[in-house]
């Protein structure tokens, strides 16, 4: 470069910096508006994402910056408001809020924050981080190329999920997500679960760890939960808080199983802030923010580069009257690498879990299973199907039997069928079982 270049180039930088004013905390300002949620203060200046500091008539609270307009900050409260007066003092802290990580988190449950919500005394976790990590480069990150035991029978065996591989668990209320996701739990290979319960009751929390979990599934889990009352800010944070821990195990070497309930909660949570923001509604009152956040956050589960392990994901997904074209489903099911659909019809008639085999795919099931496995699949799901097609016509009598050899050999084979997908609450089946179960089964489907 010549010495005249060298001198423009730092003359219009130098220009540039004078334009731009350096980013300096100011002190403090004060609040001046408050509408819903959200509450404006003037006089201070804070990076987006950053934590200010409220006066209020009962001590403090915090809130994070999530916009601006002019002067004006926009913050959300991180708890309940509470003693909130006009003219209140408002002061950035100047940083992220932090979360602490750590091997000290298996059998513990925490909230958005990180900080303990069951009263087992305080956490001395080793290491200091924000809720955000660098993403990887997804050319350094290994391929999916083993699959993961989950204990679940009919994912085992029909809906192979590989290590690294992120799956949506797509239901209505009440058809048993959280039943299958505590059995995945208990019956896992995988050395750590981080389980993120976001937007549920509060009763279910707790059932959800006592009951579901229990002791033995609780000792290699770390549970999150930011149930239906919190802000969205922490329901949203318990989302990140969830996704960095599982990222420090990935880190450490570990083989983790991430189970998020739920995926729709996340989006709804940040829909409540950035419509409180003024961000236009666009797809069925969600803002065009909340389709830019579900890739943002599920992109980070995964495969880690060399020499790291692993973040198999779970997320569910709230089909509510069981649309399966809600626009939270629909991006889902873009952004995942498969998806597990679970019928009312079937749990309403008592079959457990509820796995619809028609409708769910896992996408890198054939990458991660033998040749052999992927052909067992594909004979058991055709004779469902087959079953499945002519059900009507069965069930009213309208079928003669010996009309047609593949679906004499459905109706014999379907009691059978039904047997090897269902399984109960607290019974586990490893990958070789349901391997050699599948095998069988298959082996009777010839026709
Ligand atoms: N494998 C199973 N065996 C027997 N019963 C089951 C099984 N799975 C689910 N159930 C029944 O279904 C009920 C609802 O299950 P669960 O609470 O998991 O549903 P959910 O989809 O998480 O509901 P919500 O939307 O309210 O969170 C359970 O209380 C239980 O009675
Ligand atoms: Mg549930």
């Amino acid at each position: 470069m010549t010495q005249q270049r060298q001198t423009a180039l730092l003359n219009s930088l130098n220009t540039l910096a004078q334009r731009v004013p350096p980013y300096r905390p100011v002190s403090s300002g004060q609040l001046v508006r408050v509408v819903g949620l959200t509450l404006e203060a003037s006089g201070c200046r804070a990076p987006i994402g950053s934590l200010c500091e409220i006066e209020t008539t009962e001590g403090s609270l915090d809130a994070e910056v999530v916009g601006f307009n002019n002067d004006l900050l926009y913050l959300m409260p991180v708890e309940e408001i509470r003693g909130v007066v006009p003219g209140a003092k408002v002061t950035p802290k100047g940083n992220q809020a932090g979360l602490s990580v750590g091997m000290e988190l298996l059998g513990r449950v925490i909230d958005g924050n990180g900080l303990p919500l069951d009263g087992l005394g305080p956490l001395h976790t080793e290491q200091r981080t924000t809720t955000h990590a660098q993403p990887i480069n997804p050319l350094a990150r290994r391929a999916i190329s083993e699959h993961l035991d989950v204990g679940v029978r009919a994912i085992n065996a029909m809906l192979t999920v590989g290590k690294g591989q992120r799956m949506g668990l797509f239901a209505g209320s009440g058809v048993g997500k959280s039943v299958l996701l505590g059995m995945m739990t208990r019956g896992t290979t995988a050395d750590v679960i981080v389980v993120g319960l976001v937007g549920e009751r509060g009763r279910e929390v707790k059932e959800f760890i006592e009951e579901i979990l229990g002791v033995e599934g609780r000792k290699r889990s770390v549970v999150i939960a930011a149930p239906a009352d919190t802000s969205p800010l922490m329901r949203l944070r318990a989302c990140e808080t969830s996704t960095r821990i599982a990222e420090y195990f990935r880190d450490q070497g570990l083989n983790v199983l991430l189970l998020m309930d739920s995926l729709t909660r996340y989006a709804q949570a940040q829909r409540e802030i950035a419509l409180a923001v003024g961000e236009p509604p666009a797809t069925k009152g969600y803002p065009p923010s909340v389709f830019a956040r579900l890739p943002r956050l599920v992109e980070r589960a995964g495969n880690g580069g060399e020499g790291q392990g692993s973040i198999t994901a779970f997320y569910t997904v709230l089909t509510e009257g069981d649309d399966q074209q809600d626009p939270i489903a629909d991006a889902s099911r873009a952004i995942l690498d498969g998806h597990i659909v679970l019928s009312r019809s079937l749990a309403d008639s008592g079959h457990y879990p509820a796995i619809d085999i028609e409708a769910s795919i896992s996408r890198v099931a054939p990458m991660v299973i033998s040749a052999e496995h992927l052909e067992a699949t594909r004979r058991v799901k055709q004779m469902y199907a087959t079953y499945q097609q002519n059900r009507d016509l069965i069930s009213i009598g309208a079928y003669s039997q010996g009309s047609d050899p593949r679906i004499d050999n459905a109706i014999r084979l379907q009691p059978a069928m039904n047997a090897f997908l269902r399984q109960r609450m607290h019974e586990a089946v490893s990958f070789a079982d349901a391997q050699l179960m599948l095998g069988q089964l298959a082996a009777q489907c010839k026709v």
